[in-house]
């Protein structure tokens, strides 16, 4: 089996920062996001890697490399424009060849693997498998209807969720895939959807199943959610790079990366990216820093490159 990470998306809810260091590198717990997708591919087996690129592609092949230093084997494609994770998808066709592959959506964080799903989708011999989950609110993800482990029906982003299962970024597909992906079309949102090309191969009558992960998912793309998964990566502990110098107190949840300079009151539940100078008089909470941060007032919720 191969495996396809989508990273061609713009980090854009966590601008500035991602205009400086593309989301998929941005350091979560001093690691590059990216390191997590490889850990957990690496779990089944996984090694021959298709990350699927957009502008961010020079950035990307000039950290990465061909991922030795990774303990994978890494290839990269070009989406030509953000049009959704199926349109992505595409691009990959000829890396995938005739082989099986599990598709990751680079944002994604999981806390544990998915030895036993792998196990599961071949076995089974099922065109495609997908990871869901159970959440409080599943109108911000692909909604699965389910007849025990079949997936019936698939909605992405629907207002009244039938279920409160959601499509938790992780996929398992056969060759199968490649029949539909010609005949999609853009959503309501403009984006050709995974969820419509799933729904395609229900519809074809293909067989498509559902596997419930039982352990911790976050998906990393928003102030919040960066800082929560912190919290989880770091264990409650805060990182603080040996070469760091800091003036201040620091209190919970805080990673400072190598090479930064930190002087304010306090700091707590934030993130101080590698190389970065902060100078505040104030205090430090709940922030992404980065670059040359120098402000006299109290810091709180914001993401800043100075
Ligand atoms: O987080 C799980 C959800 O991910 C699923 O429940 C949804 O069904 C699925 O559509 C997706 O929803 P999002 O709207 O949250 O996807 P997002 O736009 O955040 O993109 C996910 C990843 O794919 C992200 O790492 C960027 C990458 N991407 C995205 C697009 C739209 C691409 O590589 N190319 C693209 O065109």
């Amino acid at each position: 089996m191969k495996g396809v990470i989508l990273a061609a998306g713009k980090g854009s809810r966590l601008y500035p920062v991602t205009h400086h260091i593309p989301k998929p590198l941005l350091p979560m717990a001093n690691r590059m996001t990216l390191e997590y997708a490889f850990d957990r591919l690496k779990d089944m087996g996984v090694t021959e890697i298709c990350i699927v690129v957009g502008e961010n592609e020079p950035l990307v092949k000039a950290a990465l490399g061909d991922g030795a230093k990774f303990g994978v084997k890494l290839s990269f494609v070009r989406q030509t424009e953000p049009l959704g994770l199926a349109h992505a998808v595409g691009f990959t066709k000829d890396f995938v060849g005739d082989d099986s592959f599990v598709l990751y959506l680079g944002d994604a964080i999981y806390g544990y693997g998915f030895e036993e799903h792998a196990a599961k989708f071949l076995e089974s011999g099922c065109a495609n498998l997908n990871i869901v989950k159970p959440v409080e609110d599943p109108r911000r993800f692909g909604v699965a209807t389910v007849d025990g482990d079949r997936i019936t029906k698939l909605v992405e982003k629907p207002a009244e969720p039938e279920s409160n299962l959601a499509m938790a970024g992780m996929y398992f597909f056969g060759p199968q895939i490649w029949s539909v992906l010609p005949d999609l079309k853009p959503s309501g949102r403009g984006e050709y959807e995974i969820t419509d090309a799933i729904q395609m191969l229900i519809d074809r009558g293909h067989d498509v199943r559902a596997g419930v992960y039982d352990h911790v998912w976050f998906d990393t793309g928003t102030l919040d959610s960066f800082l929560e998964t912190t919290r989880f990566l770091c264990g409650g502990e805060n990182r603080i790079a040996e070469d760091a110098v800091v003036h201040g107190q620091i209190l919970d949840n805080v990673v400072i990366g190598a090479g930064c300079t930190v002087t304010c009151d306090s700091i707590q539940d934030s993130v101080v990216l590698p190389g970065t100078a902060v100078h505040t008089l104030g205090t430090i909470h709940r922030c992404i820093l980065g670059g040359n941060v120098n402000e006299s007032i109290d810091l709180d919720g914001a993401i800043l490159w100075g």
